[in-house]
């Protein structure tokens, strides 16, 4: 059984005040529901004061990026050492904001994940196609995500990947309001599932959790989670929402 996971990616937003104010709401929404796993994303100046509201609360603390080396000489970066010394237990790898505003590669995203999955980090890796590809096919949607998967995951061990979760974020989708159709969003996540399984093997493909990203929101969350491979979501613009965000963690799938 592969426990459920929402996590909310704050992205550039949020003063201290205005940090601990969500993540104190987010604590609360989340209080009593044990059968799933809620997730921060902070900026990296927020992670302290965040960390602080989740002291002895079981809502996960995870950065918004990660740097593959220890430490030294890398202006603008945070390593993986420096996330869990304050608090967090996760990174998110490879947003398409990372990739498409700030140019990083698919060898620097495969070099940061490989760095937080070896550190022992929770490693948030997304991926997913821009509205060009979608539309050219599920063919070509399909012959990306294995190139994007077989880049980012090159070098990672079984054993580190049961330490990895997908992000399955069509570009199209984030920040559009436009959400991937259930059955489209449940067609990409059962391919990367069968990408697992033969990259690693099934029983890690079974026990993997592939998450939604792209407009989430209070009114699809339900029928997104009802999906058999849908296993929770990465939300961005509400999860600065505290009513939306709460509402968003209290789905209820279907089955
Ligand atoms: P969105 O962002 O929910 O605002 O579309 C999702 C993401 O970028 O992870």
């Amino acid at each position: 059984m592969r426990t459920p996971l929402i996590a909310g990616n704050w992205k550039m937003n949020c003063t201290l005040a205005e940090a601990r104010e969500l993540a104190l709401a987010v604590v609360e929404a989340a209080k009593g529901l044990n059968d799933r796993e809620v997730l921060l994303a902070p900026p990296f100046t927020a992670l302290s004061a965040t960390a602080k509201e989740l002291a002895g609360e079981s809502v996960i603390l995870a950065g918004q990026n990660v740097a593959w080396e220890e430490k030294g000489a890398f202006t603008g970066e945070i390593s993986p050492a420096m996330l869990k010394d304050v608090g967090a237990m996760a990174a998110i790898i490879g947003h398409s904001e990372r990739r498409q505003i700030f140019g990083e590669s698919e060898a620097m995203i495969n070099a940061r994940l490989r760095a937080a999955l070896q550190a022992g980090l929770m490693g948030i890796f997304c991926i997913g196609e821009s509205l060009e590809i979608r539309e050219k096919g599920q063919a070509d949607v399909e012959a990306w995500l294995k190139k994007q998967m077989e880049e980012g995951l090159r070098g990672v061990s079984a054993a580190a990947a049961r330490r990895l979760v997908i992000a399955y974020e069509p570009i199209w989708a984030i920040g559009t309001g436009k959400t991937a159709s259930q059955e489209q969003a449940q067609q990409a996540h059962a391919y990367l599932r069968l990408l697992l399984a033969n990259m690693y093997d099934k029983s890690l493909a079974e026990e993997a959790r592939i998450v939604y990203g792209g407009s989430v929101n209070p009114s699809n969350i339900d029928e997104l989670m009802s999906q058999p491979d849908i296993d929770g979501a990465l939300v961005g613009g509400a999860a600065l929402d505290k009513e939306q965000f709460a509402r968003i963690i209290q789905f209820q799938a279907a089955n």
